[in-house]
């Protein structure tokens, strides 16, 4: 084939004169995929991590063809994270719905942006009216909350607290350069790294995160909060916010919202709330009291692309006050048309041009429904209890502490702490040898293995299989 005709054929034409090719191509590479994902259970949840040689990365001069290409595919499948693998416990990352990889697909496909409403004409109303929907979910006051859509929980943060920032530094124009006052930002132990990792990015610093012991259940303390906050205002230093976290990443702990807001109030302090995890539970009613006081929050930061399944990414920043917001954050691009509706979303977002990340989030929400969800994360829950049930009954475990969502971690007991240590890096690798994957992570300087009981694929059965696991492998310890 000429080279002019094969690239041709790797756009879809205007004018239905290629339609036959391009579907006959798209079929073929659905169906692969489709086989890959219809089998995850016949592949490890986790590959085994093999370096793979240069060349495979190599750019051809020439364009290949459909065959070379799936052979590519092939590797990258079989070298790929399988959370489609209903043994895949390890991560906050679930399995994607199927509307979600047909939203993703069909925003590449007409290929929209979101950087303006010109250039995204329907997608940026869908965005705007879906989080109106989401902030009287999070019971924010409807008169004035807003928020916007962002790639990923990290960026939701950053700019929480660059809003945050500036509000309280009042340094939009100016900068922190002549700003002689410290900076602080208070956040829990358990806190996720991106509020440290945006203290950096904003000029703050590292060392300007306070950071707020926790109790037995991996809560702020609250003592800790007041007795920071104060000794940090007798020396003269500016609280920029207080970082509350709904869903810990290690341990699924929910601050104690009511109070700390509390507290936040009292010494006027912005409320960041880190719902990236736990701000699914606003589709729960049986347990959405978890989430009492977020209301009072003036940022909010959750991710769609964890427990509503929606393939990433996909993640979303509310505001109580969405005008004071955009006052405090807002860059004009005289580029873009101006609008007197809707604000072109590119002004009041860290990204300029931006991916329609809210349609596969849509479809997601279209197709299962708010009962559909309750359902989705109930499963998480049932099994969560299933599995706390099952664990008491193996003395030789530890729980860190009671799960408070989806999300627990646990350990073999052992005296010293080298060995336990070693037995319980031991115990991954034979449950994954075994076919089932749950991570380990060092939380507060010690070894835990962390399940997040997300996927609804797995059921009871593989709750008691792991606790049977859990049992062989003592007893082989053992002997
Ligand atoms: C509580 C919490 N906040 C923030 C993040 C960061 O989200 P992302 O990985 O989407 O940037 C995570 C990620 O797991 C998280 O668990």
């Amino acid at each position: 084939m000429k080279i002019e005709e094969h690239i041709k054929n790797l756009f879809i034409a205007p004018d239905k004169s290629n339609l036959n090719i391009i579907e006959e191509t798209i079929a073929l590479f659905v169906t692969q995929m489709l086989d890959y994902l219809s089998n995850a259970n016949s592949s490890a949840p986790l590959p085994l991590f093999r370096k793979l040689p240069s060349e495979e990365f190599s750019i051809p001069a020439q364009g290949m063809d459909i065959s070379a290409i799936q052979s590519k595919l092939n590797t990258l499948y079989q070298n790929s994270m399988n959370p489609a693998n209903s043994r895949y416990l390890g991560h906050m990352d679930s399995i994607p719905t199927v509307y979600s990889i047909l939203g993703e697909m069909i925003a590449s496909a007409i290929n929209n942006n979101m950087l303006s409403l010109e250039m995204s004409p329907y997608l940026t109303q869908l965005e705007h009216h879906l989080i109106q929907q989401f902030t009287q979910l999070f019971e924010l006051s409807p008169e004035t909350s807003g928020g916007i859509i962002v790639s990923g929980g990290s960026l939701a943060n950053l700019q929480a607290l660059v809003v945050a920032r500036n509000q309280a530094l009042n340094v939009k124009d100016t900068g922190l350069c002549f700003n002689a006052q410290i900076p602080v930002i208070f956040t829990s132990e358990a806190s996720h790294a991106s509020v440290v990792k945006s203290a950096m990015i904003m000029g703050i610093g590292i060392n300007n995160v306070t950071k707020i012991k926790c109790n037995h259940k991996y809560q702020m303390d609250l003592e800790d909060l007041q007795d920071k906050i104060k000794f940090h205002l007798a020396k003269g230093h500016v609280p920029i916010a207080i970082v509350a976290t709904a869903g810990t990443t290690v341990t699924g702990s929910i601050d104690s919202l009511p109070e700390i807001a509390e507290i936040a109030q009292k010494n006027q302090i912005w409320l960041h709330v880190d719902a990236i995890y736990g701000g699914a539970l606003i589709f729960l009613p049986e347990h959405k009291q978890r989430l009492k006081g977020i209301e009072f929050a003036d940022s909010i930061s959750f991710n769609p692309q964890k427990w509503l399944y929606v393939a990433k990414t996909c993640s979303m920043l509310l505001f109580k006050n969405y005008p004071a917001m955009v006052d405090n954050f807002r860059i004009s691009a005289p580029y873009m048309k101006e609008q007197t509706d809707f604000i072109n979303l590119g002004e009041i977002t860290i990204q300029g041009s931006r991916n329609a990340e809210v349609l596969k989030l849509w479809l997601s929400l279209l197709s299962i429904g708010t009962d559909g969800y309750r359902q989705l994360i109930n499963h998480g829950y049932n099994l969560s209890h299933k599995f706390t049930r099952l664990v008491a009954k193996l003395a030789f475990i530890e729980l860190i502490t009671e799960p408070e969502t989806n999300v627990i971690c646990f350990r073999i007991k052992a005296e010293d702490t080298n060995q336990q240590e070693q037995l319980n890096i031991a115990l991954q690798e034979y449950l994954l040898k075994h076919g089932v994957f749950v991570s380990v992570p060092r939380f507060n300087g010690q070894i835990w293995l962390r399940m997040v009981l997300l996927n609804p694929f797995t059921d009871e059965n593989i709750i008691e299989e792991l606790c049977r696991y859990l049992q062989t492998f003592y007893d082989e310890c053992d002997t």
